[in-house]
């Protein structure tokens, strides 16, 4: 290597290991259901004819099918009206065979998915986003959890990473990331009791919280914005926040980060399969309470 090339000492944390040990217990808890004569099931619906979409619900259905899950599905087509998206999802609602329920976003921009995720029932939101959802999340009260959040906590935990009296700062406040997960980090328990900061666009000098940052997640959606300067050297950086142009995923963290942290996502494959893997602990969460 010649001595231009950038060295790298930061110790990844990858998100394969944590999901797999998390989607382990899914898996250990659905074969006891099933023992019962329950199987539980994680519903998916989607609207309209966007591929990627249509992808992801692929590989939900696979993992639902591998972990041992029904996943009844409904297609609407791209002009469904708003009525037809409550009717599917109503229909999941009474259905007891359904522990689970996931809106696959987004949605046609003609139809409202804040208006439509408020008629879903709250205890078979496996996306931990429904308002009561985020009210049970403020006030600590059980229920589930939103999935990137929780999936970046799970990652700091089964990597050894301690978070508790430290300083946690996070770009973004986002309603999916920043916002739900400073809720869940500032929490009083072994795996969270972390100081939080959140910084965001109304915070110019940003730069000067993120310098002082032990663990710093990044969840602004905003290409390469953090870079080394922005990272108190031996940190803990998460990339959370990506943006696609096209196929091509392009992260909120420069990978040069690297050089200056003390562990590090890795570009792809960091927090995003703890994602998934958190789907299901809420769906396998949800058919035990039911049942
Ligand atoms: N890896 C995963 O599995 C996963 C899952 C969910 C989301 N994400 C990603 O996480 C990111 C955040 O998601 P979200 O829904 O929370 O996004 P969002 O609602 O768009 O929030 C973005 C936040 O970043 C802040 N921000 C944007 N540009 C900034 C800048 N130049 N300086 C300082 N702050 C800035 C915004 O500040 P203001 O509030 O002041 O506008 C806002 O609070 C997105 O990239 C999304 O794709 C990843």
């Amino acid at each position: 290597m010649s001595d231009s090339t950038p060295q790298s000492s930061a110790r990844l944390l990858p998100g394969a290991p944590v999901a797999e040990a998390v989607l382990a217990d899914v898996t250990a808890r659905a074969t006891k259901l099933r023992e019962r004569g329950i199987v539980p099931s994680l519903a998916t619906i989607l609207v309209g004819d966007d591929d990627a979409s249509a992808g992801y619900i692929r590989i939900k259905q696979r993992q639902a099918a591998e972990l041992g899950f029904a996943s009844p599905h409904r297609h609407l087509p791209a002009d469904a009206t708003q009525a037809d998206l409550h009717r599917e999802i109503d229909e999941f609602n009474t259905d007891k065979n359904v522990h689970g329920v996931l809106i696959q976003y987004p949605i046609p921009a003609h139809l409202d998915y804040d208006r439509a995720l408020q008629t879903l029932d709250p205890d078979k939101d496996v996306d931990g986003m429904h308002p009561l959802n985020m009210g049970r999340l403020a006030l600590g009260m059980p229920g589930p959890l939103p999935c990137t959040p929780a999936g970046i906590e799970a990652l700091l935990a089964h990597h050894g990473i301690p978070v508790a009296g430290r300083e946690l700062v996070i770009l973004g406040r986002g309603a999916t990331l920043g916002r739900p997960l400073a809720m869940l980090m500032a929490q009083k328990r072994p795996t969270a009791n972390a100081a939080v900061t959140v910084v965001h666009t109304g915070v110019q000098d940003w730069p000067r919280y993120t310098q002082r940052a032990d663990i710093l997640v990044a969840a602004a959606g905003v290409p390469h914005i953090i870079q080394p300067e922005h990272v108190k050297p031996g940190a803990v950086v998460i990339g959370a926040g990506v943006r696609y142009e096209g196929r091509r995923l392009l992260p909120d963290v420069d990978e040069s980060c690297a050089q200056v942290a003390g562990a590090i996502t890795p570009r792809v494959g960091g927090v995003g399969p703890t994602t998934v893997a958190m789907l299901f602990r809420n769906a396998i969460q949800a058919a035990e309470q039911a049942s």
